[in-house]
């Protein structure tokens, strides 16, 4: 169940967090995996613990030209890419009326035109070694749970998680219309234990005005019925297995992994 072999994928924003997990998971479930972030230290770092079947190589997901060269160096080292998981992303943790024009643009520019360069940029070759293998090639986008439901904390992020969660409907469609067997899913993490779940609660306490992270930590964790916030691997999995070809006849459908928060 859930096995890779012989696959290749690329992640993006895999040097630390849900990405580099994911990449751990994914070489353990036999696929070799090119690591794309600007965290070039941390990058090489995750991509070393994986030994041979890890590369990376530095990657501005809003950047076309480094697109294009993670596409040739994966290539050129693994030969091809049949999964790519659309995981960099950002969090701003601000209001509408604190957020500026500035920090709207970087903010979309990673979430949003992060998400379709690393798909139009890497479609080729997900064709070209889809129309070799029996169940095709996949995406995973990472959207947010507040790509689902409005978000009390950041209603900029969830601006661009919404927009995560229906291009990936609409590439899913897309693809399937042009017969060229990718498919295209998101997942929906709940509040996930890594730097960007930390910034989540700091913008909690911000916003509470009593600026403790531990007390909005605690509130955070009431959100979630299951009584536990996620970690990296629970996200991984799932990623794992919409990647895999257990999920073989699943396109256009989002995997909600959030503890229960959105069941409310
Ligand atoms: P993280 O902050 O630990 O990791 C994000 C990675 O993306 C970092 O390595 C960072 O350097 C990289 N990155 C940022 N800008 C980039 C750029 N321009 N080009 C390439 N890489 C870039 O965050 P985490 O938690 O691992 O998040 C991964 C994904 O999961 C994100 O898309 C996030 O929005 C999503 N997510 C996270 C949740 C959480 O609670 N942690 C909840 C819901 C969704």
């Amino acid at each position: 169940m859930n096995r890779l072999d012989g696959k290749v994928a690329l992640i993006s924003g895999a040097a630390r967090g849900i990405g580099a997990e994911t990449a751990r998971l994914m070489v353990e479930a036999g696929a070799r995996v090119a690591i794309g972030d600007v965290l070039d230290e941390r990058g090489r770092e995750t991509a070393r613990g994986l030994g041979d079947a890890a590369l990376y190589q530095h990657l501005d997901v809003t950047r076309e030209e480094d697109w294009s060269a993670i596409v040739a160096a994966t290539a050129s080292r693994f030969g091809g890419i049949d999964i790519l998981v659309n995981n960099a992303g950002m969090f701003l943790g601000k209001g509408i009326e604190e957020a500026t024009l500035d920090e709207w643009h970087r903010l979309a520019a990673i979430n949003l035109t992060g998400v379709f360069l690393g798909t139009k940029l890497t479609l080729p070759t997900l064709r070209e070694r889809a129309a070799k293998s029996e169940h095709g090639s996949a995406i995973v986008n990472l959207a947010s749970v507040a790509g689902l439901v409005g978000s009390q904390l950041d209603p900029l992020y969830s601006m661009t998680k919404g927009g995560v969660t229906l291009f990936t409907k609409s590439a899913a469609l897309e693809f399937a219309r042009k017969g060229y067997r990718i498919r295209v899913n998101s997942i929906h993490p709940g509040v996930i234990q890594t730097d960007m779940g930390e910034q989540t609660f700091t913008a909690r306490a911000r916003n509470l005005g009593t600026n403790d992270v531990d007390d909005a930590r605690r509130m955070a964790l009431s959100t979630h019925p299951i009584g536990r916030l996620g970690v990296p691997n629970d996200i991984a999995k799932g990623i794992v297995f919409l990647a895999s070809d257990d999920a073989a006849f699943m396109t256009g459908a989002g995997l909600v992994v959030d503890g229960g928060l959105t069941a409310q």
